[in-house]
């Protein structure tokens, strides 16, 4: 990989959530950070800021939304050696709307194709652009000329470009995390948000979308909403043009691989295989969501057992649920769905020594969760709609000995990708079955053989690729300017 060229000052990230928790420790309280990959990511990108070879020029600043019970903490809790997050503090009633409502109850069900789910509401909006205002508060008052601000995600649509009209200089990065829709569901937007949500995006100097189809999707909305050309990958202004590119984000592919044979990991692989003492293991974890396809998974794992009585007794699906927003209604439902669902499978099939789906509502540690991930013969990963789906990538990246069989729905982001996975339509149950039994009885060989070439993918694209291609489209921008027209 070659260096960034672009100087930058320094590095702001925005999103809804801070990858941070406040502990207490003997010393009082602390800034503990989350291990996700966009941590991982923006680390690395951080050592590639400013002059070429010169260290980190300073902390990495990270804006995002906090409980407003921390609003008497004090301030220098907030930051560690390399980290200052500043914590956006929004009034109950706001961030209901802003949150719950137009984010996850419009935007999210009508951005992954469930339009039926979507709530209308103007008062939601306005909340939205209330938060995203005060996001903008948070921004203005860091800012320094030279920084580099990277915002993050659905919730903050209008962010990018109301940076832009405050400081138009700065330099703006916009990652969007889920699927990006065609136009048909944009069109269902009123007009008004359409062009409000499509224009704040755009005050981005960088879009980046999971896939090629997020890319040509989103170019199409430009131009039905809001007519502005478009100059092969970038969308013109009369003083300036914005990049829009595809960059798949990934996982930290090393920390996954080398993790398996840790001694902490080894020992509880070994404990949950002899608790289980059924020779198959089938995997699967996911954030509560309609979005994940977990009811048909369920349904077509019933009818694999259905349609193969031999395998009965010998094998057994573990499926983690980890709780989410289950303030709204249809996440409610759906938990009830599948935990319905599970009941019935194991009402149906299981016996006393064999419970054919073992159904964990809660969150796993990283330990537990590379058990699962080197423990299992087959990982199942089935939504309905995902942008891009991390998990098929962390089991992959976590498979060291080559063995194991993915199981992956065409409508995740990562299917493009992972061509060699055990493609399947997850509405399809009688292809969820099939895949099943085949990934069962599926040859060493033929697994490893699968399973190289899908390694050699997350290895080759990881996370750190991912923000690194994105901090080089800068300077493919600026070193590449587009010849303007002017009067
Ligand atoms: C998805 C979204 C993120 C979001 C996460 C968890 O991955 O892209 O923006 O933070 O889900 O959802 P939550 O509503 O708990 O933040």
């Amino acid at each position: 990989m070659t260096t960034s060229k672009t100087p930058f000052n320094r590095l702001l990230i925005v999103s809804y959530r801070l990858p941070f928790t406040i502990h207490q420790t003997p010393e009082g309280l602390s800034l503990k950070q989350n291990a996700g990959g966009l941590v991982s990511a923006v680390l690395s990108m951080a050592e590639r800021l400013g002059q070429p070879g010169a260290p980190v020029a300073s902390k990495i600043h990270w804006v995002g939304h906090a409980d407003p019970a921390l609003q008497s903490v004090d301030p220098a809790v907030f930051e560690n050696e390399t980290f200052v997050a500043h914590p956006v503090f929004l009034d109950e009633a706001v961030n209901k709307g802003f949150y719950e409502g137009f984010s996850n109850d419009l935007l999210w069900p009508l951005f992954h194709y469930f339009p039926s789910y979507a709530s209308f509401r103007e008062s939601d909006f306005t909340c939205y652009q209330q938060a995203n205002a005060r996001f903008l508060e948070e921004v203005l008052a860091l800012i320094e000329p030279g920084d580099l601000v990277w915002i993050h995600d659905f919730q903050l649509m209008l962010l990018p470009n109301l940076v832009r009209e405050a400081r138009p200089d700065t330099r703006i990065g916009y990652f969007f995390h889920i699927p990006f829709p065609n136009y048909e569901i944009i069109k269902l937007l009123p007009r008004a948000w359409r062009q409000q949500l499509i224009q704040g995006v755009l005050g981005a100097d960088v879009l980046g979308f999971h896939t090629p189809d997020y890319v040509q999707h989103f170019l199409q909305s430009v131009s039905e909403v809001l007519a502005l050309p478009i100059i092969g990958n970038r969308v013109v202004f009369p003083d300036r043009s914005a990049v829009v590119r595809d960059f798949p984000i990934s996982v930290d592919f090393a920390k996954f691989n080398n993790s398996g044979q840790e001694d902490a990991v080894v020992a509880m692989r070994h404990g949950y295989l002899s608790l289980l003492r059924h020779p198959k293991l089938i995997f699967s974890v996911d954030r509560l969501d309609y979005t994940k396809g977990i009811t048909s998974r369920l349904q077509g794992f019933e009818r694999f057992l259905h349609q193969h009585p031999e395998w009965r007794d010998t094998v057994t699906f573990v499926m983690t649920v980890v709780p989410s927003r289950d303030n709204i209604p249809q996440y409610q439902e759906i938990k009830r769905e599948i935990e319905e669902t599970v009941g019935r499978i194991n009402g149906l099939f299981g016996s006393i020594g064999w419970r054919p789906v073992v159904y964990l509502y809660s969150s796993l540690t990283f330990t537990e969760l590379l058990a699962l991930y080197t423990a299992c013969d087959v990982a199942l990963i089935t939504p309905l709609r995902d942008g891009m789906n991390l998990v098929c990538k962390e089991f992959v990246a976590s498979r060291e000995d080559g063995r194991g069989v993915l199981i992956l729905s065409e409508l995740a982001g990562a299917a493009q990708e992972l061509p060699d996975a055990l493609i399947i339509n997850p509405t399809d149950t009688q292809e969820v079955a099939d895949a099943i039994h085949k990934a069962l009885v599926m040859t060493p060989r033929e697994q490893e053989g699968r399973m190289r070439k899908m390694r050699d993918r997350v290895q080759n694209y990881s996370v750190f690729r991912w923000s690194h291609d994105f901090l080089k489209a800068f300077d493919e921008m600026m070193n590449n300017p587009l010849e303007l027209e002017t009067d």
